[in-house]
């Protein structure tokens, strides 16, 4: 049987979890392994001539940040995680490289090796611990070391709107301020620490409003995804649970019941939303190898 690697997408920052919370949802990015020990690093992918089809791809990188002796893989890549829209596709790369090579090294690995690896090849834990653990993760930077605390998630639909647009998150964090004013610093801080238990009791009423006040990264990026407010909006009228920017944007992710998102969509493509809207579940796993 031939051997995949499964690695979910991932929604990070849930609002004023910014560079912390994450969320792993069930889009994946698979990897078959085609054969072992081949003379060099062979990526089979259909995410065009921009992404390398050799040692470089970044799923080679990982895994070679992990074990520098893995003998060459040629292997394919499926994704169904689209690139640069705020779902972790960078993230899912680099787990799926990281499982890559913990499955075939001969050497043994830690959960917290590869989350340290992992982090440090994206910068930060938000997106590389769920898609690594699974569920909603509460990750932090100690000494530059991640740490990472996973919980279950509410039961609560999700509701992805993923224009069509990409959006760089190098370009999303370049809108950002090098500096809070201490006040602010303290106000923004304190609504994650509420929401981080209002997750945790999974009290969805304070969940709906503490997501939607962070201080930390969407009042600076709201001029680059104008259909939040939009997309909020729509919430307030038809009672979601709360509507966040999804990692960097430009996904936008509302806490929905299932039974009102008929109603939620058809307001939004009333207001000239043209993007994707996709219903996702809590990925409860992580990456896993399967075979
Ligand atoms: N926390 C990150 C950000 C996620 O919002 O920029 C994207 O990598």
């Amino acid at each position: 049987m031939t051997v995949k690697i499964v690695v979910p997408a991932s929604s990070a920052n849930l609002g004023p979890g910014f560079d912390s919370l994450g969320l792993a949802v069930n889009r994946y990015l698979t990897l078959e392994i085609l054969a072992q020990n081949t003379a060099s690093w062979q990526v089979e992918h259909e995410l065009g001539s921009q992404v390398p089809s050799d040692e470089q791809n970044l799923i080679v990188q990982a895994a070679l940040a992990l074990d520098p002796d893995l003998s060459p893989l040629h292997f394919k890549v499926i994704s169904e995680i689209p690139l640069a829209r705020g779902l972790g596709s960078s993230s899912a790369a680099i787990v799926a490289g990281i499982k890559l090579a913990q499955h075939f090294s001969a050497k043994t690995f830690t959960d917290q090796e590869l989350l340290e690896v992992a982090t440090k090849i994206e910068g930060h834990p938000d997106n590389v611990a769920p898609a690594l653990f699974g569920n909603l993760t509460i990750s932090l930077l100690l000494n530059g070391q991640p740490k990472t605390l996973t919980a279950t998630f509410p039961e609560i639909g999700l509701l992805a709107y993923i224009p069509d647009f990409e959006l760089a998150t190098k370009d999303s964090r370049s809108v950002l301020p090098a500096e809070l004013p201490y006040k602010a610093a303290v106000r923004a801080g304190s609504v994650g620490n509420a929401l981080v238990a209002a997750l945790l009791t999974k009290d969805l009423d304070l969940i709906a409003e503490l997501i939607e006040l962070d201080g930390y990264h969407e009042p600076y990026r709201q001029k680059l995804v104008p259909h939040l407010a939009t997309l909020r909006q729509i919430g307030h009228e038809v009672g979601a649970k709360g509507t966040y920017l999804s990692g960097a944007g430009p996904t936008v992710m509302t806490l929905l019941a299932p039974a009102k998102m008929p109603d939620f969509i058809a307001k939004a493509q009333a207001k000239g939303l043209t993007g994707e809207f996709v219903s996702l579940q809590i990925d409860q796993l992580g990456a896993r190898v399967i075979g």
